[in-house]
């Protein structure tokens, strides 16, 4: 069931899911820092001009594996997570700056990125908000930026102990990434090479079309 339009609720829905990954920071960085996520990666900068550094933003970075992955091939990352105790292993482990922001609240300065990389942290963000969230992640693209998102799919909004998270299918994900000025490049399922039953996560690229078209 998606959530009334409630700030207090959504103080909640940060706070709480915030604090599940806060109070589990380090047995979480155990637990996927060994995660191959290069096809995401590969993904994303596949959509991207090849020949220079590229500002990435990576959203809901958590302690850093793909911020230092980025920066290992010669990118400039930023980081960005509402976890503070995300924010410093990322910073200390990629060397990479990292904004302690929280989703429902970002400030980013607009046509700052050429790619923006949520590998599993869109679904956190309630229905209700998506459209704003992804409004500000469009403007904070260059022209012809690229969005790549990673999100365990379904059809549900709710929580699922303490973090709360919407699930969607590619039909409604693109709806809300059309709505907000992108354009779907193309999406896929994983983990690769299992039927679909057994592919939990929606992978999606994104282009960001040109503000006001
Ligand atoms: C499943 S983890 C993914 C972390 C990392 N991208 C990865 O692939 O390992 C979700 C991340 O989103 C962050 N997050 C969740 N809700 C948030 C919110 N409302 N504002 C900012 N960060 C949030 C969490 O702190 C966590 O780092």
């Amino acid at each position: 069931m998606p959530i009334e339009n409630d700030s207090a609720s959504l103080d909640e829905i940060e706070s709480i899911t915030l604090s599940h990954y806060e109070n589990r920071a380090t047995s979480f960085w155990q637990g996927t820092r060994d995660h191959d996520v290069s096809q995401n990666i590969e993904s994303l900068l596949q959509a991207l001009p090849k020949d220079k550094p590229l500002d990435i933003l990576d959203f809901g970075c958590g302690p850093g594996r793909d911020l230092q992955t980025f920066k290992s091939l010669g990118h400039q990352p930023v980081g960005l997570d509402g976890s503070k105790a995300f924010c410093q292993m990322a910073e200390e482990f990629s060397e990479c700056p990292v904004l302690h922001q929280q989703f429902l609240s970002l400030e980013l300065k607009e046509n700052s990125f050429d790619g923006i990389f949520a590998n599993a942290s869109l679904f956190h963000i309630p229905s209700i908000e998506l459209a704003r969230v992804l409004g500000q992640l469009h403007r904070a693209l260059r022209s012809g930026g690229v969005f790549f998102s990673s999100n365990p799919r379904g059809n549900t909004e709710g929580w699922q102990g303490e973090r709360y998270g919407h699930y969607m299918e590619i039909e409604s994900s693109r709806a809300y990434l059309e709505n907000a000025g992108f354009k779907v490049i193309h999406h896929y399922y994983r983990p690769e090479g299992q039927p679909l039953e057994q592919q939990p996560w929606l992978a999606i690229v994104s282009e960001a079309l040109p503000k006001g078209s």
